[in-house]
């Protein structure tokens, strides 16, 4: 069934569990996210980047399929634009039916950032969603790792009063895009964040931190956990062993579904993990 993101992060945000947060690239990726759900008998949170509406050249198409898988799942499902910074786009996310909206204007100075936001938290909320923004730039959204960059605790307390955002992505050590998984986080930050922050905070870049990092983060005080490519490791990691294998092969549900179950188990796994955190 589908959930808006508060649903899910308040709740988690008050035990101090994780709920984790997976991209989808292809309808394959949102059937396995859900199908690892439904094995853990857990929540989850399926992302479309703006990045992959354009590969997709529009929302529709990727964003109706992953609806109906999510409308029909025996799990909360949270249907939510991930790293979007055009306004149109924000809007026809809201129209569809998704469950949020992240707003990333991390490339924005302080007041535009704020501005921005505040505007799509307005829509979000006027149509009964709930509204994600970015706070200090997770790095590594180009490819390269890029771990520096902290978010300050009392201003990212501004900025949520001044946003009325739902939840706060924060740079704390991660960077997006890692295909090792050698991250470390600054863990205490993150315990002074969640001192300061009112709302759950969201970790971005996931796929480069470690297993017991990750459960360490959330622990501190992170709450939605997003991965992305570590999911693309294990999926394109099990389509590459199967055509490497068998030269002939070419029906292409002989590698992609293999690749679903494969995502689907690990998406299990990790959800577990973030819970039992
Ligand atoms: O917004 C999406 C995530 O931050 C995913 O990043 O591909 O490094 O796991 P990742
Ligand atoms: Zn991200």
């Amino acid at each position: 069934s589908l959930a808006r993101l508060t649903d899910l992060l308040q709740p988690a945000a008050a035990d101090g569990t994780g709920v984790g947060a997976f991209n989808v690239f292809s309808i394959e990726h949102a059937e396995a996210h859900v199908a690892g759900a439904e094995q853990a008998g857990l929540p989850v949170v399926l992302q479309i980047s703006q990045n992959a509406v354009r590969y997709h050249r529009g929302l529709e198409p990727i964003a109706l399929a992953t609806l109906s898988i999510a409308r029909s799942a025996a799990v909360p499902v949270v249907v939510h634009l991930d790293h979007a910074d055009d306004q149109e786009l924000v809007d026809q996310a809201i129209a569809l039916g998704f469950g949020s909206v992240m707003y990333d204007g991390s490339k924005l100075d302080y007041d535009a950032n704020v501005a921005a936001t505040a505007d799509v938290v307005l829509r979000c909320h006027r149509a009964g969603i709930d509204a994600e923004a970015e706070l200090g730039e997770v790095g590594g959204k180009d490819g390269v790792h890029a771990p520096g960059a902290r978010t300050e605790p009392q201003e990212a307390r501004q900025f949520v009063e001044a946003t009325g955002v739902d939840a706060l992505a924060v740079a704390v050590g991660s960077s997006h895009a890692m295909t090792s998984r050698t991250a470390v986080l600054d863990l205490a930050l993150i315990a002074e964040l969640k001192a300061a922050v009112p709302v759950p905070l969201v970790l971005h870049g996931s796929s480069g931190v470690p297993d017991d990092e990750i459960v360490r983060a959330v622990r501190a005080g992170m709450t939605k956990i997003n991965i992305a490519t570590h999911l693309n490791v294990v999926f394109t990691g099990t389509v590459r062993d199967l055509l490497g294998d068998d030269p002939k092969l070419v029906d292409s549900r002989k590698y992609l579904g293999p690749a679903r179950d494969a995502v689907a188990a690990e998406v299990a796994r990790l959800l577990g993990m973030l819970h039992g955190a």
